[in-house]
């Protein structure tokens, strides 16, 4: 599949820091389409020099709730493109600014304004992703069809909603149970449940490192250090499986809308939960993403609290080394973040991104399928792009073609577009796309443990993933 060619529109670029960077070259790449039709908006002057390396222009302002309107109206007419890929500028705001316009629009993450995240006048429940994500389906509801907007479309939230049927696929052929892809939302929820998938983790291991360590009152990590410490902080948050006994005693529903996840009371930087990649058992933190809620969703057959089948779902990400520090400095600051950032980008001097899916609970046990890329491939791939960006920004432009050729879908999710054309444009820029199985469960090798909370009957209960 290829973008309508040429795009004869604008696309303004919103943002452009580890994202907006490493996507601007893809975008000129694989879209016929003039760096004079690109305007890049981004408050950080600093970072002109790579924008004027590809001939494009960039304005430096700040948008907030009182400028966006006057700001952006005069640049956005039908069939141009709004790409988000900043950090607190309000996703629902510029989603009903496209609609006002007939434009298009994709971001990477359901933002708030600056500050929503922890504004302690909202409850932990109205703080949460999937708050923000009941909002952008009553929206949905609420507008009869309209212009394309892809919501959370980059490495996790995105490209995992398609490396998750791909991994149904595959799961179902190594079952002896061959089929083909299924044609709707039921179709994928039914062959889930047929195949015992009882939880999916988002299962990633970032081993990325630069020569130059953490030092004290430091925050370094391979993308938006503001971005990661706002979903850090957020109360951790999961698709909640059908099969569950029970919830943990922090755990809480939301009063509120489809009831395909659950939250807990305290920050996913709190929280780990054992996991594995190819490279072996690890511990990830249960971050809040909202893949987690949307898969979950995706994948119900029944509705509400007590459905018929859902699998658990959740992140479980071991940052790169460096992060794993400054979290752990953060949490010691009573989450009051350090005075100093670093993102690892040219600096990093070794190190791979393994991003994939771990199903879990069938016939064969576990089964991940994702990107292992390491930081050399990532370099001779695409300039301006680690191996944790790369995985994002190919996704990220694979949606802007796929929406510019299907322009009239109104608000999508990932899980709502074909995996096949998606994968089929990233796969180039992905590294080794694996598919491993494994005998791990959470209770292996723990009998000699002092875990007393375990449910030694079902490996498959949260409960035993948690690591308290
Ligand atoms: N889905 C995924 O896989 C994935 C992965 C990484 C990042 N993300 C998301 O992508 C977005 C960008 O991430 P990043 O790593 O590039 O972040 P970054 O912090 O490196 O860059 C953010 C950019 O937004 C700009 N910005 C900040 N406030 C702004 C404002 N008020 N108006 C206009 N621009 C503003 C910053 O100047 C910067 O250019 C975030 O929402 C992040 O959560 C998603």
């Amino acid at each position: 599949m290829n973008a309508p060619s040429p795009f004869d529109g604008r696309l303004l670029l919103i943002g452009f820091g580890c994202i907006g960077q490493g996507v601007l070259p893809l975008l000129l790449r694989h879209i016929d389409l003039q760096p004079a039709q690109v305007l890049i908006i981004s408050p950080d002057d600093a970072d002109r020099p790579i924008a004027e390396q590809y001939g494009v222009e960039l304005r430096t302002l700040r948008l907030s709730e009182d400028n966006y309107q006057a700001e952006l109206a005069p640049l956005l007419g039908p069939g141009d493109f709004l790409l988000n890929l900043s950090v607190q500028v309000e996703s629902a705001a510029l989603i009903a600014l496209r609609q006002e316009h007939n434009a298009l629009y994709l971001d990477t993450c359901t933002e708030p304004w600056a500050g929503a995240y922890t504004d302690s006048q909202q409850s932990a429940s109205e703080r949460s992703n999937y708050a923000l994500r009941e909002r952008l389906l009553a929206r949905r509801r609420g507008e009869a069809g309209g212009s394309t907007a892809l919501i959370t479309h980059g490495a996790n939230p995105g490209l995992v909603s398609h490396l998750v049927k791909q991994a149904l696929l595959h799961l179902a052929s190594d079952l002896g149970q061959p089929q083909a892809a299924p044609l709707d939302r039921l179709g994928w929820a039914s062959m889930a449940q047929r195949l015992g998938v009882r939880c999916i983790h988002i299962a990633e291991r970032d081993s990325q490192y630069a020569a130059q360590r953490k030092v004290d009152d430091e925050f370094v990590n391979t993308w938006s250090v503001d971005g990661f410490i706002s979903e850090a902080c957020q109360p951790a948050e999961l698709g909640w499986g059908s099969h569950e006994k029970s919830l943990p005693v922090d755990g809480r529903r939301h009063a509120f809308g489809c009831q395909a996840a659950v939250y807990l009371q305290r920050p996913g930087a709190a929280t780990r939960v054992r996991t594995w990649t190819p490279s072996g058992p690890t511990q990830g933190f249960l971050v809040t993403h909202s893949e987690a809620i949307s898969i979950a969703d995706y994948l119900t057959v029944g509705r509400g609290e007590h459905p018929e089948y859902r699998p658990t779902v959740h992140y479980a990400y071991q940052p790169c080394d460096d992060a794993l520090l400054s979290l752990h400095e953060l949490a010691a600051r009573n989450w009051q973040p350090q005075s100093r950032q670093r993102l690892l980008d040219e600096d990093i001097a070794g190190g791979r991104d393994e991003l994939g899916v771990l199903l879990l609970g069938h016939a064969r046990t576990a089964y991940w399928y994702g990107s292992r890329l390491s930081i050399d491939e990532a370099r001779a791939l695409c300039p301006h792009n680690s191996a944790t960006s790369l995985q994002v920004t190919a996704t990220v432009m694979a949606g802007v073609i796929w929406a510019m050729a299907n322009p009239d879908r109104g608000i999508l999710e990932p899980d709502q577009l074909p995996h096949e054309e998606i994968l089929g444009l990233c796969r180039p820029y992905l590294g080794e796309l694996v598919g491993l199985y494994s005998d791990w469960t959470p209770l292996q090798d723990r009998e000699r443990l002092f875990d007393e909370a375990l449910d030694r009957d079902d490996p498959w209960q949260f409960v035993n993933f948690r690591v308290d």
